[in-house]
């Protein structure tokens, strides 16, 4: 079988999980899970990272001993991620006995073997990054992460042969284009290592630092924490001797983002040289969050976390939005305005629309059973199956180039070609002929068939969406479960299984005057912001009266032309008028018309309405939106389209 090892980088515990962190994970989750999809046989590591100077600080500050303050953060971050549905099989921490076992095991077999030495150092050295600079290194001779200049520290210490191995990097890094990638990140550790390659200082004295790993030759010595921290890959998985390991070193691959390329590209390929450890397979490197505040990371003190958006707009929507928006490899940035607008076209209109129309119609017309195909598929049919099973083959082919936007562009353009499908086939005007009862059963389970295989293409992606879909479609199973070769077979619903209709998947959101700030500084507590459910908020309308409102904002609301099919005064009630009416599908709408309109009248006619109003029941019946119209004096006039519009239309 195949198989697929995943590692994030472990987490300095002096910071909480902020939205950078969470993007690093999410990613390697989804390749995890898309690799599960697939029928890999799969392990998924994440955790911590320890030791070092900036942890002892960052103790310090909040006036806790490390092992305390660690424990706390190291617990935040395993509780963080089962809250954004990521599912890791194990969550390391380098202060694990197993883990500073086998460092002192490497290194010892390292220094066994003469690569390592002991020797004076005198150097520039910043403590935000806890290694020495090179002055050509420096910007403005400062250091570029952390603006700040280095002190100068002279310091005996044990130093690895990094340099010996420059060559052999050289030659591996040619030789094997896609081993780190995209190939911007490739480049440049191509260009670092046009540069002579210094030996790598891999010591601290024990007065200056003592948290740390001691050395297994020199107790006077912790271990520099990079050294200890890039060990964690085999440390997790029982090297030496593990069967874990010797099942899944063969097929790692690393996921980080650009600020630590540096480490993973040339520290930790050059350590297993030496330690004659083979290489991992890939190294998956993606840029930068970024705000309007510019980067965002600890030492800047900006950061989003996650656990302030995810519960506010969902944490599929989150995790969404995250993989659809960053290009991987490049920056981007992050705004809550782009999230809503993700959220709300994405979501809540493409794929929200399409399974609610289609579960509502199998209700109305096939008393919520799956039909069977009644009818030979018709061109239109087989064109939106090929899009389907295009978008099957799609997934495959990006999630093994990282290429994440362009998976779910590829099952988006089949969510659309499903809802154009919808509106060309006309499923409600098919209803209304006995005849064409097979044809209409045909083009039901055809959209059944479609929201199945989207269900279970969204899977990695949205695991919690996935599963309320397949619920909803009779399918009893959890998303981690999926086979793409089995579960994602066209004409494999039961015929006669019981669907559901239920809620809508994502319920549109309006934001808010209060919106989630980036939060500044290091310390402060995870507590969740104050701002209300998106339900709430749509239905409580957070518009200021007499505010002006922004584009969005308008752009929310779904205007459509209808035709009115049906109208029947409603018995008891002066006002109001039952409508049926067609906006590309059949709505029911009930007006509070009666007085100036009579049924009659209204029959044929086009009208204008509002299409995303939450259902409310008047007179005891359901209506669907409500229609537009206008009071002049005693009498009630409605808004209508300059001409004949299809039905359906959108206003903008
Ligand atoms: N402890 C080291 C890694 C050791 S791995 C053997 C470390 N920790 S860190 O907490 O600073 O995490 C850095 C990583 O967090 C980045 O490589 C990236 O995965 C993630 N991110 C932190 N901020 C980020 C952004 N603003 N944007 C995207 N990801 C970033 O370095």
């Amino acid at each position: 079988m195949d198989r697929f090892y995943i590692t994030t980088p472990i987490y300095y515990v002096n910071a909480e999980p902020h939205i950078g962190h969470a993007y690093t994970t999410i990613v390697a989750d989804v390749l995890n899970r898309c690799h599960k999809l697939m029928g890999f046989k799969t392990f998924f590591l994440t955790g911590t990272d320890e030791h070092g100077d900036k942890i002892v600080q960052a103790a310090q500050a909040a006036g806790m001993e490390p092992k305390a303050y660690t424990d706390r953060i190291s617990g935040l971050f395993r509780q963080t991620w089962p809250k954004l549905n990521i599912e890791n099989d194990k969550f390391i921490r380098t202060t694990d006995p197993e883990h500073i076992k086998v460092v002192q095991y490497v290194l010892q077999k390292v220094f066994d073997a003469g690569e390592i030495y002991f020797s004076t150092y005198r150097g520039l050295y910043c403590v935000g990054c806890e290694r020495f600079y090179t002055e050509r290194e420096l910007v403005d001779g400062k250091c570029p992460d952390h603006d700040k200049p280095p002190v100068e520290r002279e310091e005996a210490n044990y130093f690895f042969r990094m340099s010996k191995y420059q060559d052999w990097l050289i030659k591996h890094v040619e030789a094997n284009p896609d081993w780190i990638r995209p190939e911007r990140y490739r480049n440049e550790v191509l260009a670092f290592l046009r540069e002579p390659l210094e030996d790598l200082c891999i010591s601290r004295p024990v007065e200056r630092l003592n948290w740390g790993i001691p050395l297994p030759f020199d107790s006077n010595y912790v271990t520099y924490v990079w050294f200890d921290a890039l060990i964690n890959y085999i440390s997790a998985i029982g090297y030496p001797e593990g069967e874990l390991y010797a099942e899944f070193w063969p097929v790692a691959q690393h996921v980080i983002a650009k600020d630590i390329l540096k480490p993973h590209g040339i520290y930790w390929p050059t350590m297993l040289k030496a330690a004659n450890i083979p290489t991992f397979c890939h190294l998956n490197v993606h840029g930068y969050w970024k705000t309007d505040e510019g980067k965002m990371s600890k030492s800047h003190g900006t950061v989003v976390r996650p656990l302030d958006l995810a519960p506010v707009y969902g944490l599929d929507a989150f995790r969404y939005f995250v993989l659809r928006e960053m290009v991987f490899g490049l920056d981007a940035n992050f705004s809550e305005d782009a999230l809503l607008h993700r959220l709300n076209s994405d979501l809540a209109n493409d794929l929200g629309n399409l399974f609610s129309r289609t579960l509502a119609m199998t209700a109305r017309y096939f008393e919520e059973k799956v039909p069977p195909f009644g009818s030979q598929p018709d061109a239109m049919d087989r064109e939106l199956r090929e899009k389907t099973e295009k978008a099957i083959a799609q997934l495959s082919e990006e999630i093994f180039n990282l290429g994440f936007h362009k998976a779910l562009i590829a099952i988006w353009e089949c969510i659309g070609a499903a809802n154009k499908y919808i509106d060309h086939v006309a499923p409600w005007n098919l209803a209304k002929e006995q005849d064409l009862l097979p044809r209409l059963q045909t083009a039901m389970r055809t959209l059944l068939e479609v929201n199945k295989i989207v269900a279970v293409l969204i899977s990695p992606f949205m695991p919690s969406t996935c599963e309320k879909m397949l619920e909803r479609l009779g399918i009893a199973k959890k998303a981690s479960d999926l086979k793409l070769a089995e579960d994602a077979l066209w004409g494999t619903l039961e015929e006669g299984a019981k669907v559901s209709k239920g809620e809508s998947l994502f319920p549109r959101v309006v934001k808010t005057a209060d919106k989630v700030k980036p939060h500044d500084g290091v310390a402060a507590k995870a507590k969740p912001k104050t701002q209300e459910k998106p339900e709430t908020q749509a239905a409580a309308g957070t518009m200021e009266v007499g505010g002006a409102i922004d584009i969005d904002f308008f752009r929310q609301v779904d205007l459509r032309v209808g035709l009115i099919k049906q109208a029947q005064k409603i018995p008891q009630s002066e006002k109001l008028i039952k409508l049926i009416v067609d906006i590309g599908e059949e709505r029911q709408i009930v007006a509070g018309i009666a007085k100036t309109h009579s049924p009659e009248q209204l029959i044929g006619k086009q009208v204008v309405l509002v299409a995303n109003l939450k259902p409310v029941k008047l007179m005891g019946i359901e209506s669907h939106g409500m229609v537009l119209a206008v009071r002049d004096g005693q009498d009630l006039k409605l808004v209508v389209p300059e001409g004949n519009v299809s039905p359906g239309g959108k206003i903008s």
